[in-house]
């Protein structure tokens, strides 16, 4: 059941429900009276192919399906947006209207998604509603950083729907009676995976840095399909702004010397992914900012190269059974990923072209080839979340193999 609250980010709830209808759930939406101000419950309609529900004191509805067997019926209700004013309401178990009397009368769990400006999220009411709500017991996503409808900066804006589905596979996932349809259950349960994702940032002083422009995204949904898939994960994650993924122990580096450090500690791990786009050279960094003197020549730089983070795990004593990397190419996409594979010492490269015109770097889909020495699979572009789920689901499969050849 989604509960969509009077906020601006209303519009990113159609959304949500697009991304939850793919992944086969079926959704049932309660408006508030503000949400209609934002967005047509036959929108929902549309999207949900089933009745909108708004009126606490509809007779119809109320003889059709009464309000507490509507508050039971869901596996999980997702409050999205959860405003200010239903947070607080939620808090203090008010019901004066079904949004709230469904909340307050549901045997389920509930997680919210907040959405609002940055001084109502930080206000000192908002935080006490939030932590009462949480010491009951209720899941949260978000709300993430970034520029507001109103066009404030800062921590308010609604976590973005994939963000939402990512929470709500993982609220079910741990609620063991129940899951979205196609999660493969368990695969790797027992296991501890290591992911890295995201750019790293080199210093070059204290305000400037040498960056790439990796987003993260293909990393982060590889750590978040490994934690469905049962296992222990430590994503190691370079500079990005997006969320953490759920069940997952995130330790945030900025340097490629950080990432290593962050990956060595994770170890030991039947697992590694090095998906993050580790740069390959820094410069010495200066300790102070380097000054633009007037008529003075530019500075010019000698890159040092940093370690090599895939093939020293692969050759480390305690190295994991399956070392996995990516190649991220803009020309001869597989004979790069090869010629990787073999200097790095790894078991499998996940090759793709991240050529400007690919759209893949900061894009939503990945077109990934696997590459090892068996040979080399090609999988069509897909979304990146659908590339994690091929990947986990391979990389267990491989593993259940190599452990019975053993
Ligand atoms: C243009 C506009 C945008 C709003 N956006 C938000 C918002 O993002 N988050 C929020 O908590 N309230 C927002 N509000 C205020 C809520 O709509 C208001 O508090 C309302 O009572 C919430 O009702 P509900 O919680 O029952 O949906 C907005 C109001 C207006 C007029």
């Amino acid at each position: 059941m989604l509960i969509v609250g009077g906020g601006i980010a209303a519009y990113k709830s159609l959304d949500l429900v697009r991304r939850l209808r793919e992944r086969g759930a079926r959704v049932r939406v309660v408006m508030t009276a503000a949400a209609q101000q934002f967005v047509t419950p036959l929108a929902f309609v549309s999207l949900t192919n089933e009745k909108v529900y708004d009126d606490l004191f509809s007779a119809t509805d109320e003889q059709e399906m009464g309000h507490i067997q509507l508050s039971r019926d869901a596996d999980l209700i997702v409050v999205a947006p959860a405003t200010a004013h239903l947070l607080a309401r939620a808090a203090h178990g008010l019901c004066d209207d079904l949004a709230t009397t469904l909340l307050l009368a549901t045997d389920k769990r509930t997680l919210y998604a907040p959405a609002m400006n940055l001084r109502m999220w930080l206000a000192p009411a908002t935080q006490r509603n939030v932590a009462t709500l949480k010491g009951d017991g209720a899941l949260f996503v978000g709300p993430n950083s970034g520029e507001m409808a109103c066009g404030e900066y800062g921590p308010g804006r609604m976590a973005e729907p994939l963000e939402i589905v990512a929470a709500i596979e993982a609220a079910l996932q741990s609620d063991t009676r129940l899951s979205l349809p196609g999660a493969e259950q368990g695969a790797l349960a027992g296991r501890h995976v290591v992911v890295t994702s995201g750019p790293t940032h080199e210093a070059i002083d204290p305000v400037r840095y040498i960056a790439n422009r990796s987003s993260g995204k293909q990393g982060r949904a590889i750590a978040a399909a490994a934690a469905k898939a049962g296992a222990r994960v430590t994503l190691v994650s370079g500079p990005v702004t997006l969320a953490d993924p759920p069940g997952c122990d995130v330790v945030r580096i900025e340097s490629a010397r950080e990432m290593l450090d962050a990956v060595e500690r994770a170890l030991p791990a039947d697992i590694f992914i090095g998906a993050a786009a580790v740069a390959d050279w820094r410069v010495e960094a200066a300790a102070q900012k380097i000054k633009k003197e007037q008529g003075a020549a530019a500075p010019v730089f000698s890159l040092v190269e940093n370690p090599d983070i895939l093939a020293r795990v692969a050759h480390a004593p305690n190295r994991p059974r399956l070392v996995v990397g990516f190649a991220a190419e803009t020309s001869d996409v597989i004979a790069h990923a090869r010629e990787k594979l073999a200097r790095k010492g790894c078991d499998l490269i996940v090759a793709n072209d991240v050529s400007e015109d690919s759209g893949v770097f900061g894009g939503d889909e990945n077109e990934a080839h696997l590459v090892s020495r068996f040979g080399v699979e090609s999988w069509p572009r897909l979304r990146k979340e659908v590339v994690a789920e091929r990947l986990v689901a391979r990389l267990a499969e491989i593993l259940r193999e190599k452990e019975a050849a053993k």
